[in-house]
């Protein structure tokens, strides 16, 4: 009966969940490896609770917090050296992409997104009912600037790039970046979720160019997944734009109070990207010692490989290895990426048991 009511769009839809609910997977050594989630699995989830522990004195959850979580912007904006009006905060980076995609789409209008990539933004565009313009890598996964700028017309509002990019994990050049942006009449989003894991960041131009919104997340190198907080920084009459959709208290209180904290330990939280830097090099290196396996450079935190055998799949090791308690993304039901998993690089002795089981499944 509802779904007669809702919207007819819904009929294409699903729900959007990750692959795996990982608290339902059982191993035989008893030993469940979450490496399906690109976190930051080097941060000491302890160290982060004793902050929150430490700040939960200065709360009071009965009383709303203020609607556009000022204090938070601000303490955003001084760590990047910015006004706060440059900046607007969201449940999760997902949550600011939300309030982009509602502010700047509407049915006709158009959204270019460099694919295969995060599959949220098509999720969001499409449930705006407007027109999703995919624009494939190249082979290698590069971008060619000229082709994507191509591709978009008077109808095209947005273009989505994200660099490092998930799934396949390489930074585009800035050079081929800053082409798009300074070619393109639309708002470019250059999501810079993995960046702090990659060579640069487009923070520092981002005053040049009133089309760029550069997102950020905490969930990544900051280590705070699961608190859901996510931002943008772009141009102040961008952002007052978005503060016409955003919903009122769009992080929450816990969020907001640490934040400004994290950023305090922002050396310890550098540390681990370095540890995650190091070890994504072996990883790779191991992964491609594997006969049947091909691993691709990576300027993120997770690493995209291929299975190139003629007898097993990607499906077929994806599954082995669940049976293993070994969780992976399977990436293989997207363009250019047949038989490619993503694995999240993690602490020497979780990888070991990871590249074990991979070998034992290849085997
Ligand atoms: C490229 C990219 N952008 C944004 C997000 C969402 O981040 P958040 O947890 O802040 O919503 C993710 C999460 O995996 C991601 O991979």
């Amino acid at each position: 009966m509802s779904s007669k009511l809702t919207r007819a769009l819904l009929k294409e839809f699903e729900k959007y969940t990750s692959e795996v609910h990982f608290k339902k997977i059982t191993s035989p050594s008893g030993r469940v490896l979450k490496l399906d989630g690109n976190e930051n699995l080097f941060l000491n989830y302890k160290y982060i609770n004793r902050i929150i522990r430490d700040s939960l004195n200065e709360i009071e959850t009965n009383i709303y917090t203020d609607t556009l979580c000022q204090d938070l912007r601000e303490a955003i904006g001084k760590h990047f050296h910015l006004p706060a009006d440059y900046i607007l905060v969201g449940n999760g980076a997902d949550g600011v992409i939300d309030t982009i995609v509602k502010t700047f789409l509407e049915p006709g209008r158009k959204a270019v997104v460099v694919e295969p990539t995060y599959s949220i933004y098509k999720f969001f565009i499409k449930i705006m009912g407007a027109v999703y313009i995919p624009t494939l890598l190249e082979d290698d996964f590069s971008i060619i600037s000229e082709k994507i700028t191509a591709t978009c017309d008077n109808e095209t509002k947005l273009i989505f790039i994200c660099s490092p990019n998930n799934p396949t994990g390489n930074q585009f050049p800035y050079d081929e970046v800053i082409n798009i942006i300074k070619n393109s009449d639309s708002i470019i989003i250059v999501d810079e979720a993995y960046a702090e894991f990659g060579n640069y960041s487009l923070i520092p131009a981002l005053r040049k160019y009133s089309n760029l919104i550069i997102l950020k997340t905490m969930s990544k190198a900051y280590g705070l997944a699961s608190l859901r907080a996510g931002y943008c920084l772009a141009n102040p009459e961008i952002i007052e734009e978005l503060l016409k959709i955003s919903p009122p208290y769009p992080v929450n209180i816990i969020a907001q109070k640490i934040i400004p904290k994290i950023f305090t330990h922002v050396k310890l939280i550098l540390n681990t990207v370095n540890m995650i830097q190091k070890q994504r090099s072996k990883m790779i290196k191991q992964l491609n010692n594997i006969n049947g396996v091909k691993a691709y450079p990576s300027d993120a935190n997770f690493i995209l490989f291929r299975i190139k055998d003629k007898k097993l799949t990607g499906d077929i090791i994806h599954e082995k290895l669940l049976k293993k308690g070994v969780i992976l993304r399977n990436r293989g039901s997207l363009p250019k990426l047949e038989n490619c998993l993503r694995v999240t690089v993690c602490p020497p002795e979780e990888s070991e048991i990871f590249i074990d089981a991979l070998k034992e499944c290849m085997s």
